[in-house]
C-alpha cells in the first residue's frame, strides 16, 4: 500500500462513536463505529470473532462470511494488534456466547464496515501472557506492554493521584512553581549526574536530587507556600523501588511548626489514597524513631502485623552469658516472641543463625516453648532462674511460641539485623493481610550518623535540617544524641516521604556544615548562595517530598516500580526501549571538550 492508499484509508475511517468498554445492553439497535485494536482473534468454524480492544475495554466483533463477505475477508486475515475502525448496529449475543466476565459479554456487532488504520505483524511476545516474558522484553517493546488493561490502570491512576494532589495543595494555597533541572549540586546522599556545558567548558551542572535548596529559596522569596511534581535525578544502586530519575509531590510552607507540616500532609494523603479507595483515619499515628526502632526494627516499621520486640536489656545486665552481659551493657538485648514457631525444625533454626551471621549479627538465639518437651534452647544453661521468669514474663510468651534474641553492642545493628527476621517470619506465618493499610509518621530521628570507625558525622536527612530546640545545646558536646527536626512517613513498610524543619539562621546553618565536614570555603563555595539568603531575611520553614512512584507502586501492590512509570530504567539505569545512555559522537564530545579515559582492561586470560 503506498503512502496516498494509506491516507485514503484514513480519510474514510470513521471516528468512534463509543468507547468499546462502555457499550452497554441498552445500544442494542443503534448503528456504531469503534476505533481500537485487535486484541483476540479466533476463527471458528468459518466465522472470525475479534475482541477490538481500546483504553476502556473489550468489545466483541463477528465477522461471517455469510453476512458480509468483504468485511470477512479483511476481518478474517488480520494479526493482533492491528488498528481497525469499524461500524455496525449493535445486537444482543445469543446466549450460548454470553461472556458474564465482560461489561460488554451480553452484546456484539457484525462490522457492515472495517477500515484497517495498521496492520501489525506478529508480536515479539502475547500480551496477554506479558507477565511470564522477560522484562527486558517488555521494556523494549513498552508501547506493547503499556497496551495491556493491568498497565493502563496504573498509569491511570498515577494520573488521578497527581490530579487530586494539585486539587487539594492549590486548595491549601499552594503555588505550583518549576525549578530548574540544570543545577548546582544538591546533596541527598547519592550521587550526582553531571551535565557538561559548551559554553561554560570544562564545567558542568548537577541535576538535582531534588529541589530542596531551590524550594528553600522560595520560601526567603516569600513566596509562602510552594510544590511542584519534580523530577530527581539520583546516580545510585537501583532497588525494586528504585529508579535513577523519579517523581517527588515536592513542597515547602513559611512560618509553620513540624505540625502544620505534619497536618497538612495528612490531609493531602488522606485526599490522595481516597483515589485508590484506601482510607486512613487522621490524624496518623507517630512513632519516635528510637521507639521504632526498638519495637519493630526499622525506621519504616511495617504495622500490618503485630510483631513487636521487648526490650530485655535490664534483665540480662549481670548474666553469665557474656555476649549478651556486654550487650546489655554497651548496647541493647531485645527478644522477638513469633506464635506458633516452637515446632521449627532444627535445620530451619540453623538456618536461621546462618541468615543471622549473613546479616552481620553474632547468632539469633532462641527459646521455643514447646508443648510436649518444655522450653528448649542451647542458651538456657546459661541463664538463672530468675532471668528465664523475666524473659518468659516480658515477652508473655505462650505455649507453641519461640522467643529469639539479638543482643548487641551497636543499637542500630541489633534493631535492624531483628527488624528483618520480624519481616521473614511475617512472610513464614502469613500474617501479613493486603487488605490492611497502615501508615505511621516516624519523628525525632537523630541529627546525625556517625561513623563507626572514624567518628565522622553525616546528616540523617540533609545538610540543611534543623536540630530538635531542645537538643542544641548538646551540638558541641555529645552530637550522636542530638535528635532533628525531621521526620519520615512509612505506609506499609515503605518510606513514601520524608522532610523536616529547615535551618534559617545562617550561624547555624554553617556550623552544622562545619560539623559535617565542610571547611569554611568550601560551605561558601557549594553554599554561598544560601548561607547569603538566610542573611536577607529568611522566615522559618519546613516541608517534605512524597515519593510519587513508590506510592503508586504500594498502592498498586506492583512487585516493581517500574510497573507504575511509563517509561522507566532497568537495573543497570538503561532505558531499554531508546538504548539509553548511547555513546556520543566525536563532534559532540569536542563541542564539549571532553573525552572518556577508561580504566584499562584487567587481562581475562590470568
Ligand atoms: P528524600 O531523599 O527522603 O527527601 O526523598 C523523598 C522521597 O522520595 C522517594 N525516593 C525515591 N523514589 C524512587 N527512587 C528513588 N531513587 C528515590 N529516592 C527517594 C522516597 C522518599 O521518601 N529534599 C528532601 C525532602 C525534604 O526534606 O523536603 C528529599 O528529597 O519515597
Ligand atoms: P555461642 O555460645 O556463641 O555458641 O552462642 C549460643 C547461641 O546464642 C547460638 O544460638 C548463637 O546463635 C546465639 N548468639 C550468639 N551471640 C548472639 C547475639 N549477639 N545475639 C543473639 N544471639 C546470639
Amino acid at each position: 500500500m503506498n503512502a496516498t492508499q494509506t491516507l485514503e484509508l484514513f480519510k474514510s475511517a470513521q471516528k468512534r462513536s463509543h468507547w468499546a468498554g462502555d457499550v452497554r445492553p441498552s445500544e442494542v439497535g443503534q448503528r456504531i463505529t469503534l476505533n481500537g485494536w485487535v486484541a483476540v482473534s479466533r476463527d471458528l468454524g468459518g466465522i472470525t470473532f475479534i475482541e477490538l480492544r481500546d483504553r476502556t475495554g473489550l468489545f466483541q466483533l463477528v465477522a461471517d462470511p455469510q453476512h458480509n463477505q468483504a468485511v470477512h475477508s479483511v476481518l478474517g486475515t488480520l494479526k493482533s494488534e492491528s488498528v481497525i475502525s469499524v461500524t455496525g448496529v449493535v445486537s444482543l449475543r445469543p446466549e450460548e456466547t454470553i461472556n458474564g466476565k465482560l461489561p460488554t459479554g451480553t452484546i456484539e456487532m457484525y462490522p457492515e464496515s472495517v477500515s484497517v488504520l495498521s496492520r501489525a505483524k506478529t508480536l515479539p511476545f502475547p500480551l496477554d501472557e506479558a507477565e511470564n516474558v522477560d522484562e527486558a522484553l517488555r521494556l523494549k517493546h513498552r508501547y506493547l506492554d503499556l497496551r495491556r488493561p493491568e498497565m493502563f490502570a496504573n498509569i491511570e491512576l498515577r494520573h488521578r493521584l497527581v490530579q487530586a494532589m494539585r486539587e487539594y495543595l492549590n486548595g491549601e494555597g499552594f503555588l505550583e512553581i518549576e525549578t530548574p533541572i540544570l543545577i548546582k549540586s544538591t546533596p541527598e546522599g547519592a550521587r550526582d549526574y553531571l551535565v557538561p556545558s559548551r559554553v561554560n567548558p570544562a564545567h558542568v551542572y548537577a541535576l538535582p536530587q531534588s529541589p530542596q535548596l531551590f524550594k528553600q529559596i522560595l520560601m526567603m522569596s516569600g513566596m509562602e507556600r510552594y510544590y511542584q511534581l519534580a523530577r530527581c535525578f539520583r546516580d545510585e544502586d537501583l532497588r525494586a523501588d528504585r529508579q535513577p530519575e523519579f517523581t517527588q509531590i515536592d513542597m515547602e510552607m513559611s512560618f509553620v511548626t513540624q505540625e502544620d507540616v505534619m497536618a497538612t500532609m495528612e490531609g493531602l494523603i488522606h485526599h490522595m489514597f481516597k483515589q485508590a479507595n484506601v482510607s486512613l483515619p487522621t490524624p496518623f499515628p507517630r512513632l519516635t524513631w528510637r521507639n521504632a526502632m526498638e519495637t519493630y526494627g526499622s525506621d519504616k516499621p511495617d504495622l500490618r502485623f503485630d510483631l513487636k520486640f521487648t526490650n530485655l536489656t535490664d534483665v540480662f545486665k549481670d548474666t553469665d552469658f557474656a555476649v549478651f552481659k556486654e550487650a546489655a551493657n554497651k548496647g541493647i538485648v531485645l527478644a522477638l516472641r513469633v506464635p506458633d514457631a516452637a515446632s521449627y525444625s532444627r535445620k530451619e533454626l540453623d538456618d536461621l543463625q546462618k541468615q543471622a551471621r549473613q546479616y552481620g549479627a553474632k547468632g539469633l538465639a532462641y527459646i521455643l516453648l514447646s508443648e510436649d518437651e518444655g522450653l528448649k534452647s542451647p542458651i538456657l544453661k546459661f541463664f538463672n532462674e530468675a532471668e528465664i521468669q523475666a524473659v518468659l514474663e516480658k515477652t508473655q510468651a505462650q505455649t507453641g511460641d519461640a522467643i529469639f534474641f539479638m543482643a548487641d553492642n551497636k543499637f542500630n545493628k541489633a534493631c535492624e539485623v531483628l527488624g528483618r527476621f520480624r519481616l521473614h517470619f511475617a512472610k513464614r506465618h502469613n500474617l501479613i493481610d493486603a487488605n490492611n493499610h497502615q501508615i505511621t509518621w516516624v519523628v525525632d530521628f537523630p541529627m546525625f550518623d556517625v561513623d563507626d570507625e572514624t567518628g565522622a558525622l553525616s546528616p540523617c536527612h540533609h545538610p540543611f535540617t534543623s536540630p530538635h530546640p531542645d537538643d542544641v545545646h548538646l551540638l558541641d558536646s555529645d552530637p550522636a544524641s542530638v535528635r532533628s527536626l525531621g521526620y519520615d512517613l512509612a505506609y506499609n513498610g515503605a518510606e513514601i516521604g520524608g522532610g523536616s524543619i529547615r535551618i534559617h539562621q545562617s550561624e547555624l546553618q554553617a556550623k552544622l556544615l562545619g560539623m559535617i565536614g565542610f571547611s569554611q570555603e568550601d560551605a561558601h563555595a557549594q553554599f554561598g548562595f544560601l548561607l547569603e539568603a538566610l542573611d536577607f531575611g529568611a522566615p522559618p520553614h519546613g516541608g517534605l517530598a512524597f515519593g510519587m512512584d513508590r506510592i503508586v507502586q504500594m498502592l498498586t501492590n506492583a512487585t516493581s516500580i517500574r510497573e507504575v512509570i511509563a517509561f522507566p530504567k532497568n537495573n543497570a539505569a538503561q532505558c531499554l526501549l531508546t538504548s539509553s545512555p548511547s555513546e556520543p559522537d566525536a563532534q559532540q564530545l569536542g563541542d564539549l571538550y571532553m573525552q572518556f579515559v577508561l580504566p584499562e582492561k584487567e587481562d581475562a586470560s590470568v
